[in-house]
């Protein structure tokens, strides 16, 4: 079992479906509405978690029935949240998902106790982790402060730039593996490229290199060192996405927390995207370690 921490996000994720996304300033009734444990933090230590790993998580949430909820789910899935922080300022955080039928969705978010992350709740939780994962829906002092902790006691690091945003220098220094798609990969690197010639022009930026995810295509890594990977994505049906990225960073974080290899890790992550797109919701849907083994 490989030891993960996460610093990241929780949400409670609305999802209302709808036959199509709204244009500006139209009113469009939606078909259904559900509620569901969300945050790309969250998301990856359950799908790490599920695949095996021991998971500790360091957010910060609300003292609100949300962040009562984010406590439960994470005793359920056995993930130690000694270091996840209540807030009794300001409310857990919140994302509206509107989920079409082709299973694409436009996330709106407030951060709410997510914007209160500090570098103090995420340090001390670093440096017993062989792996420690963040995104960028936490603050990014935070979790610089828990990659420098995590490298200075022998841990690696690894950063999903999810949602798309700009990359402090000190992020970037203190990232061994970055995770990003198309569209984060074009905004790092300044221009458009295929995805290999994305992951290649990424890698030399980071001490051990780049896993440019491509949906349906699969994944492609480019290593510091010259290496290029490409994994297929196995072939599956979509019926909502939401999740499938924190599915494919869990399990290959979990993966390497666990001493695979960057083509193992990346096979398992593949795999876990794919089995995430067939179930609604985030949390519902990402994949344990038997159901990923069995369709790898
Ligand atoms: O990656 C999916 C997640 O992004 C959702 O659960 C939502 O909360 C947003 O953070
Ligand atoms: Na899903």
């Amino acid at each position: 079992m490989g030891r993960v921490l996460v610093v990241g996000s929780y949400n409670q994720d609305t999802v209302l479906r709808v036959p199509r996304f709204p244009k500006p300033g139209e009113t469009l009734a939606a078909t259904a509405l559900e509620h569901f444990h969300g945050g790309k933090g969250s998301n990856q230590a359950v799908a790490a978690a599920r695949s095996g790993a021991q998971v500790r998580m360091a957010a910060c949430v609300g003292r609100d029935a949300a962040g009562e909820a984010a406590m439960a789910l994470w005793a359920a899935e056995r993930i130690d949240a000694t270091a996840v922080r209540r807030d009794a300022e300001v409310p857990t955080g919140t994302a509206v998902i509107l989920l079409d039928v082709a299973g694409e969705n436009e996330i709106v978010i407030l951060a709410g106790a997510n914007a209160r992350l500090a570098p103090e709740d995420a340090r001390a939780a670093a440096t017993d982790a062989a792996l420690v994962v963040a995104q960028l829906e936490t603050p990014v002092e935070a979790t610089i402060a828990a990659f420098l902790a995590a490298r200075e006691a022998g841990g690696r690091t690894l950063l999903n730039a999810a949602p798309a945003a700009d990359l402090p220098t000190a992020l970037l220094a203190a990232t061994d593996i970055l995770v990003v798609n198309e569209t984060e990969a074009e905004r790092l690197v300044g221009r458009g490229g295929t995805p290999p010639e994305l992951a290649a022009a990424l890698a030399p930026r980071f001490a051990s290199g780049v896993v440019l995810t491509a949906g349906a295509v699969g994944a492609f890594w480019g290593g510091r060192d010259g290496a290029a990977l490409h994994l297929a994505a196995p072939p599956t049906e979509v019926l909502d996405s939401t999740g499938a990225g924190d599915a494919f960073v869990g399990a290959m974080a979990a993966a390497l927390a666990e001493g695979l290899s960057m083509p193992g890790a990346l096979r398992r992550g593949v795999v876990a995207g794919s089995l995430a797109c067939r179930r609604l919701g985030a949390v519902p849907s990402l994949p344990g370690r038997a159901e990923i083994l069995a369709a790898q």
